[in-house]
């Protein structure tokens, strides 16, 4: 009998261990810190560490936005751009993979996602509208609420609840979307929005049967319904391992299918797309599309290029392939669960079950002797740098928090997370078990960090430039 004979599959199963998907041909130093450096370098920046350089973070989790390592089709395709500038060659290649995995038929390209966002807004929205969603993101609620209508979040409640688990906590609460829609008729909503992964929720999916709901709900009252795809092919990898009917389905089947119950999107070719840098709007009217290119030309560029240039299109083009790979998703997926299956072991309080592209840390259980007034997740974004520099970000009272407009005291936010955002293909798994390793080292020495207070703000979207100090 031959070896490959004795290779039987029901006595010796494949083996069960996801790895990364590729092999690194370039690599960029990371720069190794002491915690003397790292104590010093965090005074300077004021307890914030966006104000931290980049090369003084040892792993930077910050964010999963044009972050991603670009493939070797990526970095090839991008010598062939056709940098003309009406009618590029590369152009033609971006608007033809967007069109066959989105299936729309316009497709607008701009320089990121709030682009597309402030075109589409500016176009269908006046000052008394609404537009319901999951949750919207920040530069979404901004960009509406540019345009002087109100921004409305509608995820279910399980959406809210750190600790409970849900397959689809991204879904939308169809309830209060039918509630929302009779009482505001399609004349003051111009559309129905739907984020997925919904990122603000914790990068948690939606459900086909939720999309499919949404989007029936949305046309029995005449109103268009947008999908932000920013991250669409981890939510259809979700849709294949969890929702029943569409296990070993490939993935670019089940994006075309949740497409298609839209009738446009906004797009961040920063996250699923591979490229560091691009966007674009998609929307089935010609006539709106006429209208959003009039608009395009004044602030972003001509049509065929919309403030990128023509390299920036066939990265995109190519990431655009390369997202929707069962292996890469599989591996993409994974490593996010591994990350927070070992904070979990360790008895690290996180949002269940970790989402697609960033863990978040839940900082009110993980720190209980510091009240919100004193930002818990900040103290503990500091307490990672500071112990490993490993640079997460605080999403909790210095993110959301108000001000009582007759006291000036603080009004915390409903949650206290940092958040660990993982760049597509750039770390590994052992640097992501040294993540473990560091906050495990934070968590047993818990008890000793402390609460902060803030000695600069802007008056703004203070968290980018906020300064503090230890209480
Ligand atoms: C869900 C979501 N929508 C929109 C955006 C905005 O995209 P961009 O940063 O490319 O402007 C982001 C960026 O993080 C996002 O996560």
């Amino acid at each position: 009998m031959t070896t490959l004979a004795a290779a039987d599959p029901d006595k010796e199963p494949p083996v069960d261990f996801v790895i990364e998907p590729f092999r690194i041909k370039m690599v960029e130093p990371i720069r190794l810190t002491t915690r003397e450096e790292r104590a010093r370098l965090l005074v300077e920046a004021g307890l914030n560490v966006f104000l931290v350089r980049a090369e003084d973070c040892l792993i930077d989790l910050l964010t999963d936005s044009g972050t991603s390592a670009m493939s070797q089709d990526q970095w090839a395709a991008m010598m062939c751009g056709d940098e003309s500038y009406a009618g590029a060659r590369s152009f033609y290649r971006f608007e033809a993979a967007v069109k066959g995995i989105f299936g729309f038929a316009h497709v607008i390209p701009t320089h990121q996602g709030r682009a597309a966002e402030r075109i589409l807004f500016s176009t269908l929205c006046r000052p008394g509208h609404r537009v319901p969603s999951n949750t919207h993101f920040d530069t979404t609620r901004a960009n509406i609420e540019a345009a002087g209508a109100e921004a409305v979040d509608l995820v279910i409640p399980e959406g809210r609840q750190p600790r409970t688990a849900h397959p689809f906590k991204g879904n939308m609460d169809l309830g209060a979307l039918e509630r929302f829609l009779a009482a505001n008729g399609r004349e003051r909503v111009p559309l129905v929005m739907l984020t997925v992964t919904n990122n603000s929720g914790g990068g948690q999916p939606v459900s086909m049967a939720n999309i499919r709901e949404v989007s029936r709900l949305a046309r029995k009252h005449g109103v268009p319904f947008y999908l932000d795809a920013c991250r669409f092919a981890e939510n259809a990898w979700f849709i294949r391992e969890r929702e029943a009917g569409f296990a070993g389905r490939p993935v670019k089947e089940i994006a075309r299918e949740m497409f298609s119950f839209a009738d446009g999107c906004t797009m961040s070719a920063k996250k699923d797309a591979f490229a560091n840098i691009g966007g674009f709007l998609c929307t089935n009217d010609a006539d709106l599309a006429r209208r959003e290119k009039d608009l395009l030309i004044l602030t972003e560029g001509y049509p065929t290029y919309g403030g990128l240039a023509g390299r920036d299109l066939d990265a995109i083009a190519v990431g655009l392939e390369e997202v929707v790979q069962e292996q890469y998703l599989h591996y993409r997926i994974e490593s996010t669960k591994r990350l927070g299956d070992r904070l979990t072991e360790a008895g690290i309080p996180i949002v269940l079950p970790p989402g697609g592209h960033a863990v978040y840390i839940d900082a009110r259980e993980f720190l209980p002797h510091i009240p919100p007034s004193r930002f818990p997740a900040q103290a503990l974004t500091c307490a990672l740098y500071l112990e490993g520099g490993v640079r997460g970000v605080e999403i909790g009272s210095v993110m959301f928090g108000k001000k009582d407009p007759a006291t000036g005291a603080e009004i915390p936010s409903a949650m206290e997370l940092v958040r660990l955002a993982l760049p597509r293909r750039v770390y590994t798994m052992s640097h992501l078990e040294y993540v473990v390793e560091v906050a495990k080292a934070v968590w047993r020495r818990r008890e000793s960090v402390r609460g902060l207070r803030i000695t600069y703000e802007a008056p703004m979207l203070r968290h980018f430039t906020a300064r503090f100090e230890e209480v």
